[in-house]
């Protein structure tokens, strides 16, 4: 298939590209380069462009005949989705019905849409199933939920096949340490950590030591990166126009705070100080993916079931990268 890839250049987007590349698929990265990197694309493949373009993408949709569309570009802080909501609504929301009416215009009607956990909220019980209502407690979950209704809408009535795709914690770095994490700011966990294990931080701060969880920090679930892009090939595969599939991606495992800092002292041998703060505004004790639907209907098993090898990967690429990519 010809596929475009918005955000193409970013963490997941980069690591699902190369994936689809090396399973035979045309691959063309969309990417305004805000958060992206263009060091995370294979060369000659980038697109440079704003979601908000929308003759741009109708002339990237036509002239590379695009039969498929994966869309990752999105804003991702949460915090700052809620002192700016306006930045998350224009990009995410707006941002991406551009890119869907692109698609119409063009006759494209097949995407895989990341949508994430945030659009559970709290959650109702754990681990989290698909059934659970949806009651994101932050405009970023919002604005991805947002999107997932109006896929289904879009669906329904113009026969488009879609995936939304919800991720739990992406993690790691592609096996041969090339891709990986670079946020500027960087707020996730993992890299966080590592940037002590490098020197570039005195200690890490663990937001809160006395959840009702068994250690009293928060569990997550942490899937890696490839595992997410390994998912959306199975789920693009099976796209039919007139088909919707919705999922959570996780590995079902839950790993808390404490255990995720424990991994890196062991893989990094650096005594990674943490400094105990208060719990972080909004962040519920415990996200567990129940990851038995994607399991079974994409035929999808994650390769990374645990948090030593998915740090370990992470470490490779921070080691490599001690600036990330540079830009
Ligand atoms: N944490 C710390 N110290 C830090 C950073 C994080 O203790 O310096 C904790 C957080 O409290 C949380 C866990 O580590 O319990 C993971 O935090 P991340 O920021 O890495 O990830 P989140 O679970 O907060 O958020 C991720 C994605 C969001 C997505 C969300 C869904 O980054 O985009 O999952 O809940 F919306």
């Amino acid at each position: 298939m010809n596929v475009l890839v918005s955000g193409g250049a970013g963490y997941v987007g980069s690591h699902a590209a190369r994936m689809l590349a090396n399973a035979g698929h045309e691959v063309w990265a969309y990417d305004n380069l805000v958060f992206g990197h263009r060091g995370a694309v294979a060369p000659g493949r980038l697109i440079e462009g704003d979601l908000l373009d929308r003759p741009k993408l109708e002339a990237a949709l036509k002239a590379h005949k695009i039969d498929a569309v994966m869309h990752f570009a999105a804003f991702a802080y949460v915090g700052e989705s809620v002192t700016d909501p306006g930045k998350y609504y224009h990009n995410n929301v707006v941002g991406t019905l551009s890119l869907m009416d692109a698609m119409r215009a063009v006759g494209v009607r097949r995407i895989v849409f990341s949508s994430t956990c945030a659009t559970y909220g709290e959650p109702e019980s754990v681990p989290i199933r698909e059934s659970q209502a949806q009651n994101p407690i932050n405009p970023y979950g919002y604005t991805k939920l947002v999107i997932e209704r109006a896929l289904a809408d879009y669906a329904k009535a113009y026969k488009w096949g879609y995936a939304a795709l919800r991720y739990f914690n992406a993690s790691g770095a592609s096996a041969d340490g090339d891709l990986g994490e670079d946020h500027d700011p960087e707020t996730h966990l993992i890299p966080l950590v590592l940037q002590v294990a490098l020197g570039q931080r005195e200690h890490i701060t663990i937001f809160g030591d006395k959840l009702p969880t068994p250690d009293g920090t928060c569990i997550r679930d942490y899937i890696h990166v490839d595992d997410l892009a390994s998912a959306h090939i199975s789920a693009l595969e099976r796209l039919e126009p007139g088909t919707e599939f919705k999922c959570n991606l996780g590995t079902g495992q839950g790993t808390s705070v404490k255990e995720v800092v424990d991994a890196c002292r062991r893989i990094t041998g650096h005594a990674i100080p943490a400094v105990i703060a208060g719990p972080r505004a909004g962040d519920p004790p415990a996200l567990v993916a129940d990851a038995s639907l994607a399991r079974r209907e994409l035929g999808w098993t994650p390769r990374f079931t645990s948090i030593a090898p998915i740090v370990e990967s992470a470490w490779r690429w921070h080691q490599k990268h001690p600036n990330g990519y540079g830009d």
